[in-house]
């Protein structure tokens, strides 16, 4: 939506293209805020959202993309204020922050506990006013390219199950990451499953640092759905039995759920308690947290213990930008969850995800623009729309042998017991010989309803198909990376090593071989010169 938002304001014909609706998405589940450092509920500067951010990332954030996100995040949050998002104020009018883990300050603005939900409905409004056109029920197969440069892409029309061509000057992805393949135990919606990554790792471009998974700490038990870093921000304390605190509620997120994970491995239960806030707090503030508690276990959070544990959330790796939300592929853009902008290296901080998307959603919307309006059209090869349209005519016409909630479910599963908070060696290995196994059932996996029109589960098997090769990755670059870091914690390998204080690199080779890099990111000195010397500047 901010892509959008940007081209079409330079005055280009804009299309997004969505395979649900224009309102369902991970965005609109980010509950707690975005973050920027103005500085009105508590001192804060640019440079010590910078700092929080990198030392969070684990030595492999990007300074430079850092130094873009925190300098250009007053401009965004006031911008979307402009357009109409209703901030939470203080009482002297200005925008409330809250604290999130990690940071230095009270630096995340918020709506409630409905954040992303209120800026996806800004943006889309403002939007659709300047006639941006979106498709929404389209799923996104594959690519169109023409020696090195982007011509569309092919999708699959849900409503009647036809695979189309969309043809484009310029495209940007902005999918979302992959955290619903933790089928069961995520956050996530159970469809994000990775499509973006998925197509443009076939498409031969590079996935980056796959194997740094975040996870919440605080999923409901149960579901894994998201209790808010607000929870904890607006006073909530985390709780044994007992009723005990055991830990600082508001330290960067691989810690807590390391924490919490331990704990609840120790055999205890963990909790959220927010009795002592008040209904009125509780509802005026959180009434999202109130409104899930209560559908999902039937407790009052005002009078009840919630139980919590760490739940699948964010990916912090994806597909390989550099400048300007460039991928290798010319006039093919990425940026959100989906790419690697490098602003979150080993381990994201609360709040930097909706930020990441507006202000990297901004620039790759900006290098679309230039591009399209610099490119014509260009041919592309007809071969990939018909091998779609034979894939989906297969999936549609074949005898299903095996069903298809069980192999995500198990998946899920698999992925949450071996590549969760705690990792080792003899488990991931297990992982990535299940994934293989479950790729070789892939093509017994069939409709057994033969509609076409709004096949959900002709999109839940190309899902699956995507999820198994994210999967894949993620396992594999997790078992490459002897060391912990960030969200990677290996049991076997509990110490950072200098060795692979560097990113990971996945290229999909001939016959699907997969072939991992490390490369090293400039120095962390480098990187702290360059900063300062930004801002100085
Ligand atoms: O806890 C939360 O509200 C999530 C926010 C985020 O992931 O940035």
């Amino acid at each position: 939506l901010a892509a959008a938002f940007r081209a079409i304001k330079a005055g280009l014909k804009v299309a997004i293209m969505t395979k649900a609706d224009s309102f369902s998405s991970n965005s609109v589940l980010a509950c707690g805020g975005v973050n920027a450092s103005l500085g009105n509920s508590k001192e804060d500067s640019q440079r010590e959202h910078a700092e929080d951010t990198i030392a969070a990332a684990a030595m492999l954030g990007d300074t430079a993309a850092i130094d873009t996100l925190t300098a250009k995040a007053r401009q965004s949050v006031l911008e979307l204020e402009r357009l109409g998002a209703n901030f939470d104020k203080t009482d002297d009018g200005r925008i409330a922050q809250r604290a999130f883990g990690g940071s230095g300050s009270k630096r995340t603005c918020y709506i409630g506990d409905r954040t992303g939900a209120a800026l996806v409905q800004t943006l889309e409004r403002v939007c659709s006013d300047m006639g941006v056109i979106t498709l929404e029920n389209h799923y996104l197969l594959s690519l169109l390219t023409d020696r090195g440069a982007i011509g569309g892409v092919v999708a699959l029309n849900c409503a009647d199950s036809t695979v189309i061509a969309i043809e484009a000057k310029s495209v940007v992805l902005a999918g979302g990451g992959f955290a619903g393949i933790y089928y069961g135990n995520t956050t996530n919606p159970a469809n994000t499953s990775g499509d973006c990554l998925a197509v443009a790792f076939r498409a031969g471009l590079r996935l980056v640092n796959m194997e740094f998974i975040q996870f919440h700490p605080t999923g409901l038990v149960g579901s894994g759905e998201l209790v808010s870093e607000a929870v904890r921000s607006d006073g909530g304390f985390l709780v044994l039995e007992d009723g005990k605190r055991f830990t600082n509620e508001l330290q960067t997120r691989d810690r807590l759920a390391r924490e919490i994970a331990k704990e609840i491995e120790n055999g205890h239960k963990v909790y959220i308690d927010t009795r002592h806030l008040g209904g009125k707090l509780l509802s005026d503030q959180m009434p999202n947290f109130c409104e899930s508690v209560k559908t999902r276990l039937g407790l009052d959070a005002s009078r009840e213990l919630v139980p919590v544990a760490p739940s699948a959330h964010y990916t912090m790796g994806g597909i390989e930008v550099g400048e300007k939300a460039k991928t290798a592929i010319k006039g093919l853009f990425a940026c959100g969850e989906c790419a690697a902008s490098g602003v979150h290296g080993a381990n994201r901080l609360g709040g930097n995800s909706l930020l990441e998307s507006l202000v990297f959603g901004e620039i790759a919307g900006g290098s679309a623009a230039n591009y399209a309006e610099a490119n014509d059209y260009r041919d592309y090869d007809e071969a990939a729309i018909v091998k779609q349209t034979r894939r989906v005519e297969e999936i549609i016409a074949g005898e299903n042998r095996y069903s298809l909630n069980a192999l995500r479910k198990s998946l899920g599963n698999k992925l949450t017991a071996t590549l969760g908070v705690f990792r080792q060696s003899a488990g991931m290995q297990d992982a990535y010989e299940y994934i293989g196994h479950l790729a070789t059932l892939k093509s017994g996996l069939h409709c057994v309803d033969k509609r076409r029109e709004n096949n959900d589960e002709l999109v839940q098997i190309l899902e699956f198909h995507n999820a198994l090769a994210i999967a894949e990755v993620a396992a594999f670059a997790a078992l490459e990376r002897r060391e912990s870091r960030g969200a990677h914690f290996r049991t076997d390998y509990p110490l950072a090593r200098s060795r692979f204080c560097k990113n990971s690199f996945v290229t999909l080779k001939h016959r699907n071989f997969l072939d991992l890099r490390f490369l090293k990111p400039h120095s962390i000195e480098w990187q702290l010169d360059r900063l300062r010397r930004a801002m100085t500047n």
